[in-house]
């Protein structure tokens, strides 16, 4: 088992090998003390198990915040989804941009956009969007450790929003990007309404292609959630970030609120051009010996394979609002496979977002791009769009 300073097992997964798992909680504890931009979950990724690779699959480099990953995967040999065809059948549209493919990386599990370009046989390329860390008008250094717990089928995180401020995003990280390859989205999180607004106001002055309003954060003990499980309250933020920008707007839903469509109808009327559902749901882990919570900030955002169901309800509740207003939905929580995907796709969603499934298989989306193009020739289908809501009850 592992554990740090003796005391606590830390993201327990793959076989139980002693030493995989005390590098790990090494590195686990280094990135939870950084606070630097990289120390997000990626971060946390790139520790060995995580990826499931075996000691002889990793070509390790002499500074350990540099290491990088050579694979032998099948998956890296799969033929981009644009290389042969002509016309791209898992193109779709979303909020006015043209996507490559309907995969969206999402926020907290990608860093800035560039760290998952470092894993050998991944592009940005392979994926429609990608989502930016949380960012916020001042840097924060995030919550005390621990931080991520690995749970049954799932992962609890309380990070904590942890990023460098919305000026060091927009002046230093964005130039790095390479706008070519794929879509890039802003994740603006906030304490009061006024940060909201100005965090929008700062990345409409930028190349950013879209921004997401993250108004359903569980980790943080101001904004965040506080706005999102109260509808009244989330049109408000909607309200003043339409206002900074002419961006496409998407607004981030909580799962963790009673009526989840008087949310989405009200964040669509205060000028929400797609929405995001579902971000983590709530929840904790307790270390028995100890008689104390494993996350530092006592409770965290449960995703992974655990909320796929709820998810996926979740998608087809806010569905029934959105597709009256022509109002697409990035539908995430649990996604690991095509299957998913296409699940997620029939209950509503237009795009499908991968986090939690990127920590242990960080080539998910070649694999994902397959398995859909696979579906449509199954099927005879000519493009991915046909599967938007096409549930039939
Ligand atoms: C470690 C970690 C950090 C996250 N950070 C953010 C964040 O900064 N902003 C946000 O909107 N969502 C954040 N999320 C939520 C994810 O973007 C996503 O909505 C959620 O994990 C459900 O998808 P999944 O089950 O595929 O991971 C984070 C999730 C994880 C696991």
């Amino acid at each position: 088992m592992c554990r740090y300073a003796g005391e606590l097992p830390i993201v327990e997964s793959g076989a139980p090998k002693f030493a995989l798992f005390e590098i790990k909680a090494e590195w686990l504890y280094e990135v939870q003390c950084d606070t630097g931009i990289g120390t997000q979950a990626d971060d946390v990724a790139r520790v060995w198990g995580d990826f499931g690779l075996i000691e002889d699959q990793i070509q390790h480099f002499p500074c350990a915040r540099t290491r990088s990953y050579m694979f032998d995967d099948t998956a890296c040999r799969m033929p981009h989804p644009m290389a042969d065809s002509q016309t791209n059948s898992l193109q779709v549209d979303f909020c006015g941009l043209s996507l490559a493919t309907p995969i969206v990386l999402l926020s907290g599990c990608v860093g800035f956009g560039e760290e998952y370009t470092r894993v050998e046989g991944f592009s940005n390329s392979d994926v429609g969007a990608v989502v930016l860390k949380g960012t916020t008008l001042e840097p924060r250094l995030g919550n005390p450790p621990h931080r991520v717990f690995e749970t049954p089928m799932g992962m609890l995180n309380a990070i904590g929003l942890q990023n460098p401020g919305v000026d060091k995003v927009v002046g230093e990280i964005l130039p790095g990007l390479d706008f070519t390859e794929t879509r890039f989205m802003a994740n603006v999180c906030g304490s009061t309404i006024e940060d909201y607004a100005e965090v929008t106001r700062r990345f409409d002055d930028s190349p950013i292609d879209a921004i997401e309003i993250n108004i359903s954060c569980p980790n943080i003990k101001e904004g965040g959630v506080q706005f999102g499980n109260v509808p009244a309250m989330s049109a408000r933020v909607v309200a003043a970030c339409r206002a900074e920008t002419k961006k496409p707007i998407i607004t981030k839903l909580s799962p963790n609120q009673t009526d989840i469509r008087e949310n989405a109808r009200l964040c669509i009327e205060a000028g929400s051009d797609g929405l995001a559902v579902i971000n983590t749901m709530m929840g904790m882990a307790i270390d028995i010996e100890k008689r104390t919570p494993i996350i530092g900030n006592v409770q965290g955002g449960l995703s992974g394979p655990a909320i796929k169901p709820i998810a996926l309800l979740k998608v087809r509740q806010v569905y029934e609002v959105a597709k009256l207003h022509n109002v697409p939905i990035i539908g995430q929580g649990g996604i690991t496979s095509a299957n998913d995907a296409i699940e997620f796709m029939l209950a509503g969603a237009t795009t499908v977002g991968i986090g939690t499934a990127l920590f242990y298989e960080p080539l998910a989306c070649k694999t994902i791009n397959q398995g859909l193009l696979e579906y449509l020739q199954r099927h005879n289908m000519s493009s991915v769009s046909e599967l938007i809501g096409a549930l039939q009850v």
